[in-house]
C-alpha cells in the first residue's frame, strides 16, 4: 500500500486522455502530471531531444515522490522508455500504439495508423509493425501541425478539419476498417474523425489499456492506494493554463509550473 502520487508526463496537453482513463479506473490515487507544452511538439524532436526532456521530466516528478510513472506521450514512450528504466528504480508504464488489435481483427486487410515523426520512425515501433502487419495493408501516416494546433487551443477550427480530410484520404482510398491513434492527443478528435470516417472504421486508442496495465503493475509491485478517500489530483503546465483547463473541463487543481 502506498500513497505516495502516481506521475503522469507528456509534451502537453494531450496525455490527459490518459490520465481521464486512469481516474476512472483507480479513482482514490493522487496523481501528478506534467504537461511539458512549454517543448510541444515532441514528434518533430531528434530521439536524443526527446530522451533529455524525458529525464528532466522524470527527475521533476521524483522528486515529488512518484511511485510509478506513466509515460503519457507515444513518442517519449517509443524513444526513451528503455532510458527511463535503465535510469530511474520505479516502474515505468508506455504507451504504444495498438497496432495488435487492428491487425489481428482487421477484415479489410488494412489498417490506418496517425503518430507523429517521432513514434513512426522509432525502432520500437517497427519492431510492433513488423511483428503484426505481415499479411496486411498498413497506412502510416504522420500527424504534421496536429499536436499543434491542440495546444493552441485551435481543436475544433477548420484547419483542423483541413489536416484530417488530408490525412485520412489515403485510409479511405485503401478501405482500412481500423485506424489506430498513435499519439495521446488524437483521442480528443475523436468526434470530428467519427464524422470524417466511413462508418464501419473502428478507431483504437490506448487509454484503457494502459490503464489496466498501471492497475497490474502497482499491485505486483504492493503500491496501490487502499484508501478510500477520493484521490488529490495535481496538474502542471510550463505554459497557458487555459487549454488545459479546457480539456479538462470541471473544477481541477491545475497551476502554471516553470520546470
Ligand atoms: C508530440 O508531442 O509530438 C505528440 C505526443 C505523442 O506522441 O503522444
Amino acid at each position: 500500500m502506498s500513497t505516495k502520487p502516481i506521475g503522469i508526463f507528456d509534451s502537453g496537453v494531450g496525455g490527459t486522455s490518459i490520465w481521464n482513463e486512469l481516474h476512472l479506473r483507480l479513482p482514490h490515487e493522487n496523481t501528478i502530471y506534467l504537461a511539458d507544452s512549454k517543448n510541444s511538439p515532441y514528434g518533430t524532436k531528434t530521439q536524443q531531444e526527446i530522451i533529455q526532456l524525458s529525464i528532466k521530466n522524470t527527475e521533476h516528478l521524483m522528486s515529488k515522490g512518484c511511485k510509478l510513472i506513466v509515460v503519457a506521450c507515444n513518442t517519449a514512450t517509443t524513444n526513451s522508455i528503455k532510458i527511463l528504466r535503465e535510469k530511474f528504480p520505479i516502474p515505468f508504464i508506455g504507451i504504444e500504439p495498438a497496432i495488435k488489435p487492428a491487425a489481428l481483427n482487421t477484415k479489410t486487410k488494412a489498417i490506418g495508423i496517425l503518430a507523429t515523426r517521432g513514434t513512426l520512425s522509432s525502432e520500437l515501433f517497427h519492431q510492433a509493425a513488423d511483428l503484426y502487419s505481415r499479411h496486411i495493408q498498413v497506412i502510416e501516416q504522420e500527424g504534421e501541425g496536429i499536436v499543434q494546433l491542440i495546444e493552441s487551443g485551435k481543436l475544433n477550427s477548420s484547419e483542423m478539419t483541413g489536416l484530417l480530410k488530408l490525412y485520412l484520404q489515403p485510409m479511405i482510398k485503401a478501405n482500412i476498417d481500423y485506424l489506430v491513434l498513435g499519439c495521446t492527443h488524437y483521442p480528443y478528435l475523436l468526434p470530428q474523425l467519427l464524422e470524417l470516417l466511413p462508418e464501419q472504421v473502428k478507431i483504437i486508442d490506448s487509454g484503457e489499456a494502459v490503464a489496466k496495465q498501471t492497475e497490474l503493475i502497482l499491485k505486483e509491485n504492493n503500491l496501490l492506494n487502499s484508501s478510500m478517500t477520493k484521490g488529490k489530483w495535481q496538474f502542471n503546465t510550463n505554459a497557458s493554463t487555459e487549454v488545459i483547463t479546457t480539456l479538462l473541463g470541471g473544477n481541477h487543481d491545475i497551476s502554471y509550473l516553470d520546470f
